[in-house]
């Protein structure tokens, strides 16, 4: 079926998607638009600029919700809070509250996808959380079926039963077969956490073991053709930090 219809008796023929669209897939003929045969991204670009509500997306749900411009958000505000997070490596024993869950996984799937693949998943560890963490515990401790950049940390580190998750109550693994499209993702979660109350720890180690660990892959469920790109550890922080860390200075040019 096409993805997209035009309701004729609804389109006015402004034009708007046709000068929207990035794949060329809408033209004007007779004063309305109409799909061409190529092909067309999904990406829904004409559905949300459409004034007259002309368009129909038909392999979707399409949400009647409005459109919120992210000018909403103070920019001073919003800078001073990106500048001001701070890695958690210390949770109360709080739950998280399945609603605040909802929101970052939504903030997930609303973040940008390479031409429009959507091809990120997430994993809550739940019920697996604890036999993951001590499988991982038991990979670090042995060290010997990691590559060697990895079994010296076992000497570095002190490795506690809690050492990957530190006790929070929350593991989310973003999984993709694209590393940017996992990683922005995971970005956008991440702010959505911060902006709930919840602190978040990238468990890199953890995306390390996944990689080594032919049973723990087992144990998390991966999806086909998918790797774990972040491990987002999350909870309500039992810390406060005061002031902003310092930082490297600015590295950038201008051609
Ligand atoms: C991809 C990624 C993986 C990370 N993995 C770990 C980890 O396994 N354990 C840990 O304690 N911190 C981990 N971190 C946190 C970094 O050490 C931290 O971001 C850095 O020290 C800067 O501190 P800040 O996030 O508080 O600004 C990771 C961060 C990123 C972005």
């Amino acid at each position: 079926m096409n993805p997209i219809v035009i309701k004729e008796d609804k389109c006015i023929g402004c034009a708007l998607c046709v000068n929207d669209c990035p794949s060329s897939y809408l033209y004007i003929e007779d004063g309305k638009a109409h799909t061409n045969t190529g092909s067309c991204l999904e990406c829904g670009h004409c559905y949300a600029i459409c004034p007259q509500g002309a368009v129909v997306m038909t392999n979707y749900d399409c949400p009647e919700e409005a459109a919120v411009p992210m000018t909403e958000l103070p920019s001073d505000t919003l800078l001073a809070a990106m500048r001001s997070r701070r890695s958690i490596r210390q949770f109360t024993d709080q739950t998280v509250e399945q609603e605040k869950i909802q929101k970052i996984l939504e903030a997930g799937r609303y973040s940008p996808t390479g031409g429009n693949s959507q091809n990120v998943s997430y994993i809550i560890l739940g019920s697996k959380q604890k036999e993951a963490e001590a499988l991982c515990v038991d990979l670090f401790r042995k060290g010997t079926s990691l590559p060697s950049r990895f079994a010296s940390f076992s000497e570095r580190f002190k490795i506690t039963d809690d050492f990957f998750f530190k006790g929070a109550p929350l593991v989310i693994l973003v999984t993709s077969k694209s590393d940017v499209n996992a990683g922005l993702a995971s970005s956008y979660m991440e702010i959505m956490a911060e902006s709930l109350g919840l602190g978040v720890l990238y468990s890199g180690f953890f995306v390390a073991c996944t990689r080594f660990s032919r049973k723990l892959r087992r144990l998390i469920r991966i999806p086909k053709g998918h790797k774990v790109i972040t491990c987002m550890v999350i909870g309500y922080p039992a810390v406060k930090y005061h002031r902003i860390v310092p930082r490297k200075p600015l590295q950038s040019i201008t051609l």
